[in-house]
């Protein structure tokens, strides 16, 4: 069947606008402008015309091949320079700066976790873990502190078990990370050291030294012969390492149910030197930790023979640690998640 010119303009025209890159024209141009395309067809098509018909005919084929080529000119203008604006949006340009990669760290209390931990560890305490969900038993009971002993008010607690203190088996969130002392000497027999970080619990109002839930270092150490001047040589050997060779450490009789003598420790201030200032609030001395010999009914307890063995024990705030290092007044800042303070550290 061949083409009218009037046909092929028509639909030459309707395929060309939708081209919409190099290869669809130029399959476009092979079918209509090209050496076996449509129009080449209809040219060659005219030769067969009878006389009279030829001139119009040809004059009509020849306007519809300048339409052609002038609307293909066109219509490939207009496809570059689609394709050029395009990649301009995607430009990349190689002289810019390379953006910083946004490096993740620990938080601060992690970081004085493990560096504490890293002390301990080259004493050759190996770092333990233990449950943030415990049972009265271990957390009060087993560190001497009965059932309405007025001891268990040094410890705001948060209940688990509904009915609270008077269930059968009270479940609690830890208060502190002692109970770990325990669970560690059921499970193991003497030589003991062990370092235990981890989270505890307080049913407390928060205020810039209060917090409801902070991080505990706990620290055991039992064998036959130990004595409290071991408990003094490790933890002034840490203060030394944790706050400064010249450290000073001075120890203080201090209660605490679970060890007997008990005492707390104190470093001379760092920001002072022990003269008196804002960081020991003028009394030139920073309580650091409470600390003692394991009470010989704990001992008993967990299974040991408190004739053959003694033991010390010690915990320290890891929050209260940074805070002094670092001058940071509110514990509250701690778990905030404010990234203004966070990135500081
Ligand atoms: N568990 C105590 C508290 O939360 C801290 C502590 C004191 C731990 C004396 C000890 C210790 O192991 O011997 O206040």
């Amino acid at each position: 069947m061949a083409d009218t010119a009037t046909t092929l303009l028509t639909e030459a025209l309707h395929d060309l606008e939708a081209t919409a890159d190099e290869t669809a024209l130029e399959a476009w141009r092979v079918a209509y402008l090209g050496r076996s395309g449509r129009l080449t067809a209809l040219l060659r098509g005219l030769g067969a015309l009878p006389a009279e018909e030829r001139k119009a005919a040809g004059a009509a084929a020849n306007e519809t091949k300048g339409r052609l080529e002038e609307a293909f000119a066109a219509r490939s203008q207009t496809v570059r320079e689609a394709a050029l604006a395009k990649l301009s949006g995607v430009a990349i340009d190689v002289t810019l700066p390379g953006r910083p990669l946004a490096l993740g760290r620990y938080h601060p209390t992690t970081q004085i976790v493990r560096e504490i931990c890293g002390i301990f560890e080259r004493m050759g305490f190996s770092v333990v873990e233990g449950p943030e969900v415990e049972w009265d038993y271990y957390n009060f009971e087993a560190l001497n502190i009965p059932k309405d002993h007025p001891a268990r008010d040094m410890w705001d607690t948060i209940w688990v078990s509904p009915e609270g203190p008077r269930a059968e088996k009270p479940m609690l969130m830890r208060t502190h990370t002692s109970p770990m002392q325990v669970r560690i000497m059921e499970g193991a027999e003497p030589p003991i050291r062990v370092i235990v970080p981890g989270r505890v619990y307080r049913y407390e109002a928060t205020d810039a030294t209060h917090e409801s839930s902070f991080y505990q270092i706990e620290g055991l150490a039992v064998d036959e012969g130990i004595g409290l001047a071991d408990l003094k040589g490790t933890l002034y050997e840490f203060a030394r390492q944790m706050f400064g060779e010249e450290r000073k450490v001075r120890f203080r009789c201090d209660y605490f149910p679970f060890v007997e003598p008990g005492v707390d420790m104190s470093i001379d201030c760092f920001n002072c030197n022990g003269k008196g200032c804002r960081t020991c609030k003028n009394s030139g001395w920073i309580e650091i930790l409470g600390a003692g010999m394991v009470h010989p009914d704990v001992l008993r307890r967990a299974g040991y023979d408190p004739e053959r063995y003694t033991g010390f024990a010690f915990g320290m705030g890891p929050e209260r640690v940074a805070m002094l290092r670092y001058g940071i007044d509110d514990i509250r800042l701690f778990y905030s998640n404010d990234l203004r303070f966070l990135r500081q550290f």
